[in-house]
């Protein structure tokens, strides 16, 4: 794989990866949402097959929300199993109606992923998937975080 490059180069999904999009779909359901209305999931597959979710967790002093990637990869971390990350899906849409859209992480989330993928050493998979319908599109950082800040930018390696 070329360094930046999205990866969706028409890729089928593996079955692992159409179990993930499940479990990020199930985690849209356990959103704390009340301000947007709008539900994120998102779901880590971890080397030895286990799965960290995350969900959007809103706040009413809205600025302080988190965001459904940057849950799932903190829990990862809190459980000792950051560096064990291999993959993330993602999937959200708004709570009333079935969206077949695809969306990517916010730009915070991208750094956060920048983050854990530093510390990991190796590329994480970022699957983006429709809530509703076959959508999806795979990248890597790089392509959705070109020329990145990062610990290396501190003499931290
Ligand atoms: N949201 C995420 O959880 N992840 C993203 O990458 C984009 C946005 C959440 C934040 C907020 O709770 C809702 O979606 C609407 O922006």
């Amino acid at each position: 794989m070329e360094c930046g490059a999205e990866m969706s180069d028409g890729a089928p999904l593996s079955d692992t990866e159409e179990a993930l999009i499940t479990l990020a779909r199930s985690a849209m359901d356990s959103a704390h949402a009340p301000y947007s209305q709008f539900a994120v999931g998102a779901a880590l597959w971890l080397k030895d097959g286990t799965i960290i979710t995350g969900s959007n967790f809103e706040n009413a002093s809205y600025g302080l929300s988190l965001c459904a990637e940057t849950v799932a990869i903190a829990s990862a971390n809190a459980q000792g199993r950051l560096r064990d990350v291999v993959a993330i899906a993602v999937t959200g849409g708004p709570m009333a109606g079935e969206s077949r859209d695809v969306i990517t992480p916010c730009g915070r989330c991208r750094q956060i992923l920048k983050e854990a993928q530093d510390v990991i050493g190796r590329p994480i998979v970022i699957l983006c998937a429709a809530p509703v319908g076959d959508a999806f599109k795979r990248f890597d950082l790089d392509y959705l975080l070109p020329d990145s800040f990062g610990p290396a930018n501190l003499g931290i390696v």
